[in-house]
């Protein structure tokens, strides 16, 4: 029985995609809407960031956001402030801390929670009350995927 369940976790932990180092979502700490830690450890990916932001089927950041080095995208929305000259209004930690979870910052914004699985309001599966289970839901974002985002914002300066 010991065994089986020794096995049993080892099986679970092997399966799980993420390294030691990565904050699991519920496990971010947020002070004033800032995350000051990285949440993967590994030194974000600036031109992967601005993939992510650029791509429709990725973070889709342009829906909402006007990004000037991000010209060659086109359609760029205007619900959210542009983007450019970011680095000059927020340091790295408060720029993870809106990219993570804008409610943090922004109390009730429309922005969606990029880096946040629970504490959702869901219709059950197929429209039943049968609430989805918890490793149903995954992040829009990917920890690396948030750090990758706020490696390219931070370069976005106008001072
Ligand atoms: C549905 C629209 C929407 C989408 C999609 C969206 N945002 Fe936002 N964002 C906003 C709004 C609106 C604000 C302004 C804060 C508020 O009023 O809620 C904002 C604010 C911000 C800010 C602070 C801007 C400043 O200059 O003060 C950053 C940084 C940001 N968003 C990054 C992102 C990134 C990165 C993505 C994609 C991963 C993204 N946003 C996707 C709507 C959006």
């Amino acid at each position: 029985m010991k065994r089986a369940f020794t096995a049993a976790c080892a099986a679970t932990i092997l399966a799980l995609p993420v390294t030691a180092e990565t904050i699991a979502p519920g496990d971010v700490t947020y002070e004033d809407g800032a995350v000051s830690t990285s949440l993967t450890g590994v030194p974000g990916n600036p031109e992967e960031g601005a993939i992510v932001m650029g791509t429709k089927s990725i973070g889709n950041c342009v829906s909402c956001h006007e990004i000037g080095a991000l010209a060659d995208v086109p359609w760029q929305g205007n619900i959210g402030p542009a983007l450019d000259g970011v680095a000059d209004r927020w340091s790295e930690a408060e720029i993870r801390g809106i990219v993570a979870n804008a409610k943090m910052t922004y109390d009730g914004s429309m922005m969606p929670s990029f880096y946040k699985v629970s504490d959702f309001i869901r219709p059950g599966i197929g429209f039943t009350t049968k609430p989805l289970a918890p490793e149903d839901v995954e992040p829009l974002l990917t920890a690396q995927q948030i750090e990758d985002v706020v490696a390219f914002l931070v370069t976005l300066k106008e001072e």
